[in-house]
């Protein structure tokens, strides 16, 4: 374990509370700030349920406290992490009192998940210390936290939140450029992108594209990332496969219109009962227990 240091939190939304649970599970004092009472006073109780549902104690409750100021919760902090909502002109706002509020030598990073980062910290004094940490949904069970610096990052930064996070258990990757949707969204949605084209273009329905991935790569992923998978199956063969049917893939600049036409219509996925496939409240929680109960198993 990391010698403890406070960690403060801007946002105790979905990915607030979970990072409030990681650095408190492994003995940090964490001061949360949300900008909604109502979410600071089911902090505890959905930390709790969290741990529940892990079969874990609650044996850290004492290290997470709520504040309704923005001040209080930045306090003495080492490390200030916000994950308020994916707004640009908020974020902006947000760490203008950061910067203003934090002491000097506090590291500050932004859950953002494709915005970057230099636009976050644009005309901010003391950039060297502003970084990104890109966490995955929920916090405590994904491994992985993408670390993204801008031009004026300092190494020393980076390093700083590496160790940090390498300590609090999780799998941080240092990523060099700080390119909108950072690695991982890109990879996500370029597959996400590929997927909405098959059912638009009528090759396949929604939950046959579900399948394919679910029984066929998706299989091994957790496994085999794809540059290994093209090592294993060789470079020369990726290259004929891509020769074959890179320009047949899609390559709409924006969001496609079949996208844009399900949300025009209200088909908004699990929370309207539609979207590209249909739910009712019982097949949606049993999903996201599904995940939830898969994610915990591959965490041993
Ligand atoms: N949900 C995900 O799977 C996921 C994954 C990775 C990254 N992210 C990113 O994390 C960030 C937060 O996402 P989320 O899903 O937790 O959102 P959320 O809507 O669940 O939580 C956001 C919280 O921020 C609070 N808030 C609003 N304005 C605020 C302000 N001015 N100051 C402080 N708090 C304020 C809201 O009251 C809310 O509790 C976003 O940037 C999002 O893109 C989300």
């Amino acid at each position: 374990m990391s010698t403890p240091q406070t960690i403060a939190v801007i946002g105790a939304g979905l990915m607030g509370h979970g990072l409030a649970q990681v650095f408190g599970s492994a003995g940090h004092p964490v001061r949360v700030y949300d900008a909604q009472p109502a979410a600071l006073a089911s902090l505890h109780e959905r930390i709790a349920a969290n741990l529940e549902s892990l079969g874990r104690p609650d044996d850290f409750r004492h290290l997470v406290s709520a504040h309704g100021e923005i001040a209080d919760a930045v306090a003495g902090a080492g490390v200030v992490l916000e994950a308020a909502p994916e707004k640009l002109a908020l974020k902006q706002q947000i760490f203008a009192r950061l910067v203003e509020l934090a002491a000097p030598e506090a590291l500050l990073a932004s859950n953002t998940s494709v915005i970057p980062i230099s636009e976050i910290a644009a005309g901010l004094p003391t950039a060297g210390r502003i970084l990104g940490t890109h966490w995955w949904n929920p916090p405590f069970l994904v491994p992985l936290v993408e670390v993204v610096g801008t031009a004026q990052t300092s190494p020393a930064t980076i390093e700083a939140m590496l160790a940090l996070l390498t300590a609090v258990g999780k799998t941080p990757v240092h990523v060099k450029k700080d390119v909108p949707g950072f690695v991982g969204n890109r990879l996500q949605h370029a597959l996400w992108r590929e997927a909405i084209a098959i059912v638009a273009a009528g090759i396949a329905d929604a939950e046959t594209v579900d399948t394919v991935v679910k029984a066929s790569f998706g299989r091994r992923l957790a496994v085999l990332g794809p540059l290994e998978n093209a090592d294993l199956v060789g470079t020369d063969l990726t290259l004929d496969i891509h020769n074959a049917v890179l320009s047949h893939l899609d390559r709409t600049p924006g969001p496609s219109p079949y996208l844009e036409a399900l949300v025009a219509e209200g088909r908004l996925g699990m929370k309207s009962g539609q979207g590209f496939r249909a739910w009712t409240g019982e097949t949606a929680a049993a999903l996201r227990r599904r995940v939830f109960d898969y994610l915990k198993a591959y965490k041993g």
